[in-house]
């Protein structure tokens, strides 16, 4: 019988935090009031990619006070694995056509931009009025596809990072900041 042995926070697995919770927060309410200004008076629909942009989503929403709407994709590229497969997959459609809405999809990473790629040409397929992409992080180190961004909120070098949704095996998306784990982490999987 094998036992698993977990730390008592998640939080003890991060080597380095290197964007806490304010400077988040300061960011995402500068993003908040660019897309405020351009989807005033459009009723734009917000369609997040599930899991890992939930907290962005969640925050930046809160900084766009007027009326939008939300939808939700769920793909997935990487599995548990901190590579990813190329091989894009839609665990769960839209719930409402997007055709002439003015979409802005929220991310949290663009990374090589297979998902994205796949995810806009998804949406641009269902002919809606405008496909717009913000993005919080950027690591355009790691980039294959070209991809337009147009609301950026931070861009990072070429680390696997995790917390403000983003996950290794599905752990740590809870961490109010992103940081690197321990290299010692990897091994225990
Ligand atoms: C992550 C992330 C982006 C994608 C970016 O999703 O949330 O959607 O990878 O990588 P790419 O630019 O190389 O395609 P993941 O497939 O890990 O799912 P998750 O959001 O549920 O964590």
């Amino acid at each position: 019988m094998t036992t698993e042995v977990r730390t008592a926070s998640p939080a003890d697995d991060i080597a380095e935090i290197l964007l806490d919770a304010p400077t988040i927060a300061t960011r995402v309410a500068e993003l908040g009031r660019e897309i405020t200004a351009e989807y005033a008076g459009k009723d734009p629909v917000f369609v997040s990619i599930l899991k890992g942009a939930l907290p962005f989503l969640a925050d930046l929403m809160r900084q766009v006070p007027i009326a939008v709407s939300l939808d939700f994709l769920e793909v997935s590229s990487y599995g548990d694995s901190t590579e990813t497969s190329g091989v894009v997959r839609i665990l769960k459609d839209l719930a409402h056509p997007v055709e002439g809405r003015h979409v802005l999809v929220v991310e949290d990473i663009l990374d090589t931009g297979f998902t994205l790629r796949y995810v806009l040409g998804h949406l641009r397929d269902q002919k809606p009025a405008s496909v717009r992409l913000c993005t919080l992080l950027d690591k355009p180190a790691r980039r294959i596809v070209p991809i337009q961004i147009d609301h950026k909120g931070f861009e990072i070098p070429d680390r696997f990072v995790v917390g403000y949704g983003l996950d290794y095996g599905e752990r740590y998306r809870n961490l109010p900041f992103i940081g690197v784990l321990k290299p010692e982490v990897y091994g225990r999987r």
